[in-house]
């Protein structure tokens, strides 16, 4: 009888056999931590279909900003949800606006801990579209100003980098939105501002919560004429090339799930830090799941942050970031 010439399992044999030969390992730095922050007082209001994620109002924010430092969390990712919206998004752009006065109380609670201001329009646009919107005179349809829209994004950034962001994340998807903000930081004397492309952003259904969450689906139409068809892969390429020609500084894929051969394609070819996206729908299916007692949360949630990071994610952004961190810090 002929026996295995190759066995596997010798490397598989103990705790401390696989311990030695793991090729990665997921660590509390590469998670940043998604928060929203909404107008008012002493607002702490879960987002339903998103069990453990709430809408915290300024005074609120403390104990959380509080919470990410002690578990070890490198960052934090912005998103306002603010008190009024128009027609161009005015409240994204406004010195005293929520995400700025959200940066700003974070930074002097916190000053170690990196501040990610998430830089689009759909939260503070009536339409919300992430861009403005106008009629064309040919068709008479509404459509996607994708110039003008650059123009109200990069003020936007600028203000704030002006409130203290470590980091730029344009979620927007306009043509052109690296080069423009980039400028605008520049000029703005925010030289060494780093820009976090969301380069390869796809329309996808697993936004729902999020949208929900943040007040922000599109009140007609959709986002297909800006968002990435999730039948393309060499189209995020050039996406993701010219980010990188107009100086982005990190590159994300979003959603990650669904996307992990193209986390692999942009991990090989180019050589910025890739960030991928595990969305409120990720999220909030396995929290319904778990909640089910038909899967064990723990496990597939690491399971499936390692992974991204197997894929070639050197950062994840996740609404599961605290309890991971916990997770790893009580397991060592
Ligand atoms: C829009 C934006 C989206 C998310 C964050 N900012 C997507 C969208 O609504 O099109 C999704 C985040 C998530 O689902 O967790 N700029
Ligand atoms: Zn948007």
């Amino acid at each position: 009888m002929a026996f295995p010439v190759v066995r596997g399992r010798r490397l598989r044999s103990s705790a401390a056999m696989r311990n030695l030969v793991r090729e990665m390992q997921l660590t509390v730095n590469d998670l940043v931590h998604p928060i929203f922050v909404t107008v008012g007082e002493g607002v702490r209001e879960e987002i339903p279909s998103m069990p453990g994620v709430f809408h915290l109002s300024l005074d609120q924010l403390d104990a959380e900003i509080d919470e990410a430092v002690e578990l070890g969390l490198q960052a934090v990712l912005l998103f306002g949800v603010p008190a009024t919206k128009d027609a161009v998004g005015s409240s994204a752009y406004d010195e005293a606006g929520i995400v700025q006065q959200a940066i700003r109380r974070i930074k002097a609670r916190a000053p170690e801990l990196l501040v990610i201001a998430d830089t689009c329009l759909c939260q503070f646009t009536d339409h919300g579209h992430c861009g403005l919107v106008h009629r064309d005179e040919a068709t008479g349809r509404a459509v996607i100003d994708n110039d003008e829209s650059l123009k109200v994004l990069a003020r936007t950034a600028v203000s704030q980098a002006a409130a203290g962001a470590d980091i730029i994340a344009p979620s927007n998807m306009m043509d052109g939105y690296v080069q423009a903000i980039r400028a605008a930081l520049d000029e703005a004397g925010f030289e060494n501002t780093p820009i976090m492309a969301y380069s390869v952003k796809f329309a996808s259904a697993f936004y729902g919560p999020f949208r929900e969450a943040a007040h922000s689906a599109p009140q007609f139409g959709d986002r297909k004429t800006y968002q990435m068809d999730p039948a393309n892969g060499r189209e995020a390429l050039r996406e993701a090339e010219s980010d990188v020609l107009e100086g982005a500084d990190f590159l994300m894929v979003k959603p990650a799930l669904a996307y992990m051969d193209i986390i692999r394609m942009l991990k090989d070819r180019f050589d910025l830090p890739v960030v991928a996206y595990n969305v409120s729908g990720e999220y909030s299916m396995v929290k319904a799941a778990a909640a089910n007692g038909w899967i064990d949360e723990r496990a597939v949630v690491m399971e499936m942050l390692t992974g991204m990071k197997r894929a070639g994610a050197d950062i994840i952004l996740t609404y599961f970031s605290k309890d991971v961190a916990r997770w790893l810090n009580s397991s060592r």
